[in-house]
């Protein structure tokens, strides 16, 4: 497509190595692969980002737990990153490593820039932290537990530090972070996270210790080798690194910077919606335009965590359902925003009714008649009545419809939507009865499949930023050129279609059993 002056840059969190990766991770850079496939089929120049979070404490302790040191150990743990990012066919720009040379320069320029313009002092850090979290806890933010300890708000066991510490004045930036909040009032979505984050910030803000000195794996302090950087400022810089910062003459950074879009889960909001534009701005740096936190995923009820042994991996879940069935999944299952439970039998059912049997029907009844009744050819379209004008009509509005729902990144609506037009197309083929007009009147039985061909085109159209491989088998079988698997001219090219001669079409979704059909079978 020709470069675009529309650009769009989104990001996912930088995941830490410190385990194999998950359905938690795997669903957040879906998220983000969804929206960075649907940007650039809509025409803007994209620029997708992610990768892994290497330093700190929680990655040191991992990498000696195995034996390692923790270079060796990041490399091999990044690495099932960067491979989950093939198995889930995400299509990002680059994939980003903290611990790459590029990245401590870059991290290194902002603490010199918050050190310049006075936002940084050394002090001593005397409190509790969390290493799970990464993260810093007041005393009255811990819950007290019946043996005595003392846990964090997230489930984390703390323990007491005392160090000298720089910190960041974050205490300053209280009423600029909320001016900010107000200025831009789409900056944190969805809702009733942005009033969370609101309350937080207007309870007051502490300065934060944002180095650390008694362990080493980390981006040394510039002008001070016993500290390392604290590992969240750290982490937070990378979605400046990766645009070629510090040189601010690079291409990149002259075209995307701020991001359009941090996708985060709930848990890691405030490190983005308070500490990140709190850093940006005392560097002198514009912040990003929005930050969205999604829901967590739980496992048939249940936290999903190791000690419970149900960690559910994305790689497994694949090879059983299909790679497309999964990435439908999770976003139809559950309003994008809200946590969501896992379970086989709804997985089962969303493939077996809406993929099966809503979907891959109306594909392949569809098509068989023009392969049974027009030679494999799609008909000419004579007069059009209003049943055919309203099915095109409802199909030519969903990409309106559906930019709007990935404006606010609300995926399982842009699904409901096309599903709706799926629905409505089955409604049609049943009404219509193309295999009964074929005798009493073939050439309203030609205009109903060519309806049904170019209802069918424009919704593997809306579907390819979700099910990549599956909508292009579909759009394979209407024989639509690679270069027309985009917006442009998304609804109105309904002549052109016509003519083409199909291949012999073949099922896409398979049906898969449930566990109630296994027993039943046996
Ligand atoms: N390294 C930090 C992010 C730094 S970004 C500058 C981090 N990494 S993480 O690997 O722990 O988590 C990354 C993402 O995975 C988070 O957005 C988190 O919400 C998501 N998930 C982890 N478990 C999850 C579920 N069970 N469900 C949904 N998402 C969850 O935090």
């Amino acid at each position: 497509m020709a470069s675009s002056s529309k650009t769009f840059y989104i990001t996912t969190p930088i995941y830490y190595v410190n385990d194999s990766p998950h359905i938690g991770h795997a669903y957040t850079t879906l998220a983000c692969d969804v929206t960075a496939r649907f940007k650039r089929m809509d025409g803007y120049d994209v620029f997708f980002l992610t990768g892994t979070d290497e330093h700190g404490q929680k990655v040191e302790k991992s990498a000696s737990l195995e034996g390692l040191d923790p270079k060796t150990f990041t490399d091999r743990v990044s690495q099932n990153f960067r491979d989950l990012t093939s198995e889930m066919n995400y299509s990002q720009d680059q994939f980003i490593r903290t611990t790459e040379e590029r990245h401590q320069r870059c991290s290194q320029e902002i603490w010199k820039r918050l050190f310049k313009n006075g936002h940084i002092y050394l002090d001593k850090y005397a409190g509790w932290y969390a290493i799970r979290d990464e993260a810093f806890y007041h005393e009255k933010e811990l819950i007290n537990q019946t043996d005595g300890r003392k846990i964090a708000p997230t489930g984390a066991e703390v323990e007491w530090v005392e160090e000298p510490s720089y910190f960041f004045a974050l205490s300053k930036w209280q009423d600029k972070l909320l001016n900010f909040y107000e200025q831009n009032p789409n900056f944190i979505a969805p809702k009733s996270r942005k009033n969370e984050v609101i309350s937080f910030v207007s309870s007051g803000l502490r300065d934060l210790s944002v180095s650390r000195t008694s362990f080493s794996w980390g981006i040394p302090v510039p002008n001070d080798s016993e500290h390392i950087i604290y590992v969240w400022l750290d982490a937070l810089s990378n979605y400046l690194t990766a645009t070629g910062f510090p040189n601010e003459q690079d291409k990149k950074y002259k075209k995307y910077w701020p991001p359009d879009l941090h996708m985060v889960g709930k848990d890691i909001l405030r490190f983005h919606a308070v500490y990140w534009p709190a850093f940006l701005m005392a560097a002198g740096m514009e912040p990003p335009k929005r930050i969205f936190a999604h829901g967590w995923w739980t496992n048939e009820g249940k936290k999903i965590s190791k000690s419970l042994g149900n960690v559910i991996n994305p790689r497994e879940l694949r090879d059983q359902y299909g790679l497309d069935q999964v990435r439908f999944f999770l976003l139809r299952e559950v309003p994008f925003g809200s946590d969501g439970d896992f379970s086989h039998e709804s997985i089962v059912s969303r493939i077996n009714n809406e993929l099966a049997n809503d979907l891959g029907n109306l594909v392949q009844r569809s098509l068989s008649m023009i392969n049974r009744y027009y030679d494999a050819v799609i008909p000419e379209p004579s007069v059009l009545l209003d049943a055919d004008k309203i099915l095109l009509g409802k199909a030519g509005t969903l990409l309106e419809v559906n930019r709007a729902h990935f404006d606010v990144q609300a995926f399982h609506l842009a699904l409901e939507a096309i599903w709706t037009v799926v629905r409505s197309a089955n409604i049609y083929v049943d009404h219509q009865a193309p295999w009964k007009l074929i005798k009493e009147n073939p050439t309203r039985a030609g205009t109903t499949l060519w309806v049904l061909a170019n209802t069918i085109k424009q919704i593997a159209l809306m579907l390819k930023p979700f099910i990549p491989i599956s909508a292009d088998k579909i759009l394979d079988q209407l024989v639509v050129p690679k270069d027309f698997r985009n917006f442009t001219n998304f609804g109105q090219n309904h002549t052109e279609i016509s003519g083409t001669k199909i291949p012999k079409p073949e099922g896409i979704f398979p049906r898969h059993l449930s566990e109630k059909d296994k027993t039943v079978k046996i």
